[in-house]
């Protein structure tokens, strides 16, 4: 689905030059419910930014369903990132003002999707996501762990190949982060990809697919 070649991400230069990721390969394939793993600065989020497309690798090819993406320019990229992925960020960043199916509706709307389209989706990811009993509410009025569930319908809500989330659970307590987990297990089980970056042990188990990382390459990939 997505396949890296030879990514390296090199920041800053000279004296102050570091090499976040160096030369890894990797595929990501249909199903797959990958943990990324690893010590602080290993290089975890450096890798998802690269497959995501939220960032430019210094060097190598990433591919997405088999094309070449290196010849793109920066509003296909916006495209790719806007139609066929989705992105689980650690604070969740919801609108405050807009209820949880507006939030996840928001980002349809704005590319232009049919407003029944958008709120029928909406109800359906929130539904996945176990909150179908939460659609009215404000973010102010949700539990965080509830929060990173609507930030989770939101990420599925267009039917995204990939989903991406860096640190999900960083902010929650650990009964609300197995929360987060058993809908990220659900939603794989029903055939959602997911790419995920913890570094806590007890998280990774819920993945397939651990992937370890340390000074910028990957030094193991194991099914679990
Ligand atoms: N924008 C940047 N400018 C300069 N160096 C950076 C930048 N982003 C990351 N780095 C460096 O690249 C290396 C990898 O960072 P990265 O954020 O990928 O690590 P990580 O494994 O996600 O760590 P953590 O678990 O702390 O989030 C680190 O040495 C980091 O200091
Ligand atoms: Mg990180």
């Amino acid at each position: 689905m997505i396949r890296a070649e030879n990514l390296s991400k090199i920041y800053g230069n000279n004296e102050l030059r570091v090499t976040a990721l160096d030369n890894v390969s990797i595929s990501i394939n249909d199903g797959d419910f990958i943990a990324i793993v690893g010590s602080s600065g290993a290089g975890k989020s450096t890798l998802l930014y690269q497959l995501s497309f939220l960032d430019e690798p210094s060097s190598g090819e990433l591919f997405f369903l088999n094309e070449q993406t290196s010849h793109l320019n920066q509003t296909q990229k916006a495209r790719l990132r806007l139609n066929e992925l989705g992105y689980v960020f650690q604070d969740y960043a919801l609108l405050p003002e807009l209820s949880s199916i507006d939030n996840v509706a928001l980002p349809m709307l704005m590319q232009g999707m049919k407003t029944s389209l958008a709120l029928y989706k909406s109800k359906q990811a929130l539904q996945r996501v176990g909150l179908a009993e939460k659609t009215a509410n404000f973010p102010s009025q949700l539990s965080g762990g509830q929060q990173q569930r609507v930030a989770i319908a939101r990420a599925i809500a267009h039917d995204p190949h990939v989903i991406f989330a860096d640190e999900p659970t960083a902010n929650l307590d650990s009964a609300s982060g197995r929360l987060v987990m058993d809908a990220f297990v659900e939603l794989n089980k029903e055939g959602q990809t997911i790419v995920m970056v913890t570094h806590e042990e007890e998280y990774a188990n819920y993945a397939k697919r651990i992937v370890t990382m340390k000074d910028g390459r990957i030094v193991l990939d194991s099914m679990r």
